[in-house]
């Protein structure tokens, strides 16, 4: 199983990180990719890829965090070992207290500039802000990535699609309040959706209210594998060796202008 999004520098694995990290392996979770929210989150993450083989990072600023934009600190990390996306990045205009939304878009602005400088495919999160995000995406059609925890309509998912964007999904879908996530999820081809756990946050039913982490990866993927009509067998299989095409394209650290090489999954 390939965890496409999960916090494991979050404080909330303060007591325990390096243990479940460790462990993860022999429950079936082979990958994770570990996206910063913060400066410091960042490098947390970076840190984290840097410590275990099965572990890879993003670099970036979430909405929440834009006021603290440093471009230079952040294209620094992005060049470092075992970074294979800027995240998370994007816009949420959720909460009354996020930075304005003219500074949020002028600082995701940026970092997709750096995404398409770099080469590096995008982590995206988007709450409450669909008709700006897919206008920003728009401006950067050399940049492909991923909407995470994807919440949006059939029609914005079909127009992300068409960009060449993926669709990723988290214990959301398990919530009595997703529904539009079997009509999304219906119209995603198997060859654009990814899995993640957003841990330590969104915990699948009937789970809800722990801490998460990757062991509950497979209460996502049993619940799409049953709306796609596939087995969990097979439903991780795909999911894994979509997440590679994204994220792995390329040996560790080395950025090339090369087309994208498919790798198989092993
Ligand atoms: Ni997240």
């Amino acid at each position: 199983l390939f965890d496409t999004h999960a916090h494991y520098d979050d404080e909330a694995f303060d007591p325990d990180r390096r243990k479940v990290l460790a462990g993860l392996p022999q429950k079936g979770v082979g990958l994770v990719v570990d996206p910063g929210c913060t400066l410091t989150s960042s490098e947390k993450a970076v840190a984290l890829a840097a410590e275990f083989p099965h572990v890879y990072a993003a670099v970036g600023l979430h909405p929440e965090n834009c006021h603290d934009f440093q471009p230079e600190q952040i294209e620094h990390l992005a060049q470092r070992e075992k970074v294979v996306a800027i995240g998370e990045v994007g816009l949420d205009y959720y909460w009354e207290e996020n930075p304005p939304r003219a500074l949020q878009q002028e600082v995701l602005r940026r970092q997709l500039a750096l995404a398409e400088e770099l080469k590096l495919p995008v982590i995206f999160h988007d709450r409450e802000a669909h008709g700006d995000s897919l206008a920003i995406v728009r401006e950067f059609p050399a940049v492909r990535g991923v909407f995470h925890c994807f919440s949006g309509s059939v029609e914005m998912a079909e127009e992300l699609l068409k960009l060449g964007w993926m669709l990723s999904f988290n214990g959301a879908i398990t919530f009595k309040n997703a529904r539009k996530a079997p009509e999304v999820i219906a119209a995603v081809p198997l060859e654009r959706m990814m899995v993640e756990t957003d841990a330590p946050y969104l915990t699948p039913v009937p789970f809800r209210g722990k801490r998460n982490d990757s062991r509950y990866l497979p209460q996502v993927f049993i619940t799409l594998a049953q709306w796609k009509g596939l087995s969990p067998e097979e439903m991780a299989q795909i999911t894994w060796e979509n997440g590679k095409r994204l994220f792995l394209r390329y040996p560790a650290g080395v950025k090339t202008n090369q087309p994208a090489r498919r790798s198989r999954a092993g």
